[in-house]
């Protein structure tokens, strides 16, 4: 089997909003990549071999080695000052859209134009996003393309293939960017493209199995998008010794708990035992109205009827030494910028931390290093529905967090009863992808309503959507009017108890996502 990891870039972090956008198209364009730390040592360089070097700054240890190098905007920037050349403030910042003239070529402009046909000369159009400037030339370097207010925008130095970019070729704005990133890691660096889908989910099994051996594995399997892909990607690699617990909390989404087990249990033959907990979660949660308690308690008893089931597991398949988790790669980056790779994150309770050590197993994480997007398209290659695969994000504490303060089973039915109708008239309309993430919100207040001729107090419902990158801001979606009448219609005349709905218009920052 080839080794899919073989041909490798190396992403430098100088702490740029980017860099992950950047890993990212890298991996898409089907090559291999990694980010660490702007203060990498030459030594862990030499280790991790890459082909190429990308960076949004540049430590002095990259000029030392013989590899190519791209630099990003600072990372052009630093290029500059580095070698000999020299950097200003600029008094005119430059964001947005931008057309470079191209002076000459190089490997990475060769015959690209986004200029019309009967154009004097080529100019690309590019995303700019800087204050500082390059004013002079490092030593060896050619300049390759210029706006007006940058005269240093694309320099290369052929020679040792080393380029330096002042715009972001990553963002999508940049009609080349994906063009130029291919050509400096394929042809430049030479990578073959061996990151495929198919590539990893072969790559992974293999891993797994030589991890585990003939041992059974243990997953907590929540339903989210990680862990199913976990589950889906483990049975194709040791079949029935996965073993899954599915604790059915009672605060999923309508019919949710029956979903996972038919797609898993029934379809893919998976091994999962189903433990339904709704009473217990409700129990626990009577009576607590704050919403950080209220994720403790859920948190808690998930952790606790995780146990219990993996004590009854231990007792017909005896010691049971492997956890999986579905852990991906923005987790390991963001936890400390760990560049020992060793630091795990908890994401939520499904992730169930402290577990592995206290019941003293190993940790199988076949999705470490890979984003979102490659956990979603393995996801789809394994055979997963793709509505499952590109869901909405849903919180671990699910509806626990939506019904404000107390939770009663009362406020459960409804509230999963409206969400369904929100989120399934979405999809009907074409707008769910429209949208980062949808949900309903259950107030338990009552507002009045007229019935017939009849006065009658009911409760409210919220419903929320937001647009968003990463979840850190968003903005509300701006969804059509007539289809929040046709939702809010719905919800009223279909589910008893709700009167009012409501649509909440408020931006992150200040507000958050959920209301809770
Ligand atoms: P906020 O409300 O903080 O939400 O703007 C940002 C994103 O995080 C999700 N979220 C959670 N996810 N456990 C989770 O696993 C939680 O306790 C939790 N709280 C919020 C939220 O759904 C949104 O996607």
């Amino acid at each position: 089997m080839q080794d899919i990891h073989r041909h490798r870039i190396l992403i430098l972090d100088f702490g740029s909003q980017y860099t992950q956008l950047i890993a990212r198209r890298i991996r898409e364009i089907g090559v291999f990549c990694e980010i660490y730390p702007w203060d990498v040592t030459e030594q862990e360089i030499r280790d991790f071999a890459p082909r190429g070097i990308i960076l949004s700054g540049a430590p002095q240890v990259v000029f030392e080695l013989n590899i190519p190098l791209l630099g990003i905007c600072y990372g052009l920037h630093t290029m500059a000052a580095q070698l000999g050349g020299a950097v200003s403030p600029s008094d005119e910042k430059e964001f947005g859209y931008a057309q470079v003239r191209l002076e000459q070529s190089c490997a990475l402009t060769a015959g690209l134009t986004d200029a019309a046909a009967d154009a004097a000369e080529a100019s690309l159009d590019v995303w700019m996003s800087h204050g500082d400037k390059v004013t002079s030339l490092p030593e060896g370097f050619e300049l390759i393309g210029a706006t007006d207010s940058a005269p240093v925008t694309i320099i290369a130095d052929e020679a040792r293939h080393w380029y330096g970019l002042q715009f972001h070729p990553e963002v999508t704005h940049t009609k080349q960017g994906g063009v130029l990133l291919e050509r400096f890691v394929v042809d430049i660096c030479g990578c073959e493209k061996l990151w495929t889908a198919a590539n990893i989910v072969e790559d992974s099994i293999a891993r797994t199995r030589a991890q585990v051996g003939d041992d059974p594995v243990l997953l907590g399997l929540s339903g989210g998008v990680d862990s199913s892909v976990v589950a889906a990607l483990l049975h194709r690699a040791i079949g029935d010794r996965l073993v899954c617990i599915f604790v059915d909390t009672g605060l999923l989404r309508l019919h949710e708990g029956d979903q996972v087990m038919a797609t898993f249990a029934e379809h893919m033959g998976v091994n999962v035992v189903r433990v339904n907990a709704r009473e217990r979660f409700l129990e626990a949660l009577a009576g607590a109205e704050d919403p950080e308690l209220k994720r403790k308690i859920i948190g808690n008893l998930f952790i606790e009827i995780f146990e219990e089931q993996a004590q009854l597991l231990r007792e017909s398949y005896g010691q049971i030494r492997w956890l999986a988790q579905g852990t991906i790669y923005p987790d390991v980056i963001e936890s400390a910028g760990s560049r020992t790779g060793k630091a795990h994150v908890i994401k939520s309770h499904h992730n169930v931390g402290g577990l592995p050590e206290r019941m003293n197993m190993g940790l199988v994480e076949p999705l470490r290093e890979l984003f979102k997007d490659e956990v979603r398209r393995l996801g789809v290659t394994l055979g997963l529905p793709a509505e499952m695969v590109y869901r909405h994000p849903f919180p671990g504490p699910g509806l626990g967090v939506r019904i404000l303060g107390e939770v009663r089973e009362a406020y459960l039915e409804p509230l999963q009863r409206a969400d369904h109708i929100f989120i399934s008239e979405l999809r009907k309309h074409d707008l769910y992808d429209e949208v980062s993430q949808a949900f309903v919100v259950f107030l338990p207040v009552k507002s009045v309503g007229v019935v017939g001729d009849q006065r009658r107090y009911e409760y409210v419902v919220a419903l929320r959507a937001v647009q968003t990158v990463d979840f850190m801001t968003a903005r509300w979606a701006p969804l059509p009017h007539e289809f929040l009448d046709t939702v809010s219609r719905r919800i009223i005349n279909e589910i008893d108890g709700i009167s009012r709905v409501v649509y909440d218009v408020s931006g992150k920052p200040p507000a958050t996502i959920e209301w809770e």
